[in-house]
């Protein structure tokens, strides 16, 4: 499976933090927002990543993650010449994909979760049809939303419908099998002029090809849109960490843990960071290397 990480869009609605850099790569809490979503993708055991921006992000995107080789990744960048849509992602990516299954996270989606590990790695070997997560909000009508039937069933999805159906909103990742593209191109423009995800994913709801995990108390799905969100995920990153010692989207200890670098490897990692918090964790870790050996 591919995974394609979104981080493109003018991020208006952080203006002006967004002036001259992406919102994909403004901090959360110690680390640039894409870590957890590229931390989420290699949870689910991708190793073959794209990342979608903007002409004028992603030489930034390149200069922080390169080709991903220190982190036992091979990484890919495309660019987006303008916001036409989600669902452009996967059309922009078709040559990436190759004819395999791809998993599609957006950019400023934060996941975490006890279960989030076990849920990625089971999905990441998914191949047939698409999987959609559904996530309880008070103000679902910002969002994607599911309608279920009697049997609680998905029925239909609607893009921040006025009345929304239910309070279980479409999160920003998608598993979609080798299909997503050839889909994805049979879209039209939706009257704010993009391709819409929740259009694809009505497609393969109407093929019943599309199944709806509900994401229940244990996780937390948060949000970054506005200043105030930003805040709250940064405090909810940092408390967290603190609390327990440990770092959230950790992404050389994630390859570490997976075994795509050598202890060896890490260590080095571990060494050259700076010394921030972060680079003091890494290290801190590499005593367990010296543990393992
Ligand atoms: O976060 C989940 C929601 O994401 C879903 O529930 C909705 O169904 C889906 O449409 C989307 O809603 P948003 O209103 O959050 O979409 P937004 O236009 O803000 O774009 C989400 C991210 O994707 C944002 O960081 C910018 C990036 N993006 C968006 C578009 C439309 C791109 O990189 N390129 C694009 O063309």
């Amino acid at each position: 499976m591919k995974g394609i990480i979104l981080a493109g869009g003018q991020g208006t609605r952080l203006y002006p933090l967004t002036l001259i850099t992406s919102k994909q790569l403004l901090p959360v809490y110690n680390k640039p927002m894409i870590y957890y979503p590229l931390a989420t993708l290699m949870q689910a055991g991708i190793r073959e990543v794209l990342i979608i921006s903007s002409p004028r992000d992603l030489p930034n995107f390149q200069k922080l993650l390169g080709n991903g080789g220190h982190l036992g990744l091979s990484i890919e960048y495309a660019e987006q010449e303008s916001p036409n849509g989600i669902a452009e992602a996967l059309i922009i990516g078709e040559e990436f994909i190759g004819g395999d299954s791809v998993a599609l996270i957006l950019g400023d989606n934060i996941f975490y979760g006890e279960n989030m590990g076990p849920l990625l790695t089971k999905l990441g070997k998914h191949q047939e049809g698409a999987v959609v997560f559904g996530y309880e909000v008070k103000d679902p009508h910002r969002y994607g939303v599911v309608e279920f039937d009697d049997e609680g069933r998905a029925k239909r999805i609607l893009e921040k419908p006025e009345e929304p159906p239910s309070s279980y909103a479409v999160t920003g990742l998608y598993f979609y099998d080798s299909d997503a593209p050839r889909k994805a191109k049979q879209l039209t423009p939706s009257s704010r002029n993009e391709l819409e995800i929740t259009d694809l994913n009505s497609l393969y709801l109407q093929q019943r090809q599309l199944s709806v995990e509900l994401l229940g108390r244990g996780f937390a799905w948060l949000d970054t849109g506005t200043h105030e969100a930003l805040s709250s995920a940064s405090q909810y990153v940092q408390m967290l960490q603190e609390r327990q010692g440990i770092e959230i989207a950790c992404l050389e200890e994630i390859s570490w843990k997976k075994g795509w670098i050598s202890d060896e490897a890490f260590a080095f990692l571990a060494n050259a960071a700076p010394a921030s918090s972060y680079g003091e964790y890494l290290r801190r870790q590499t005593e367990f290397v010296a543990l393992l050996r």
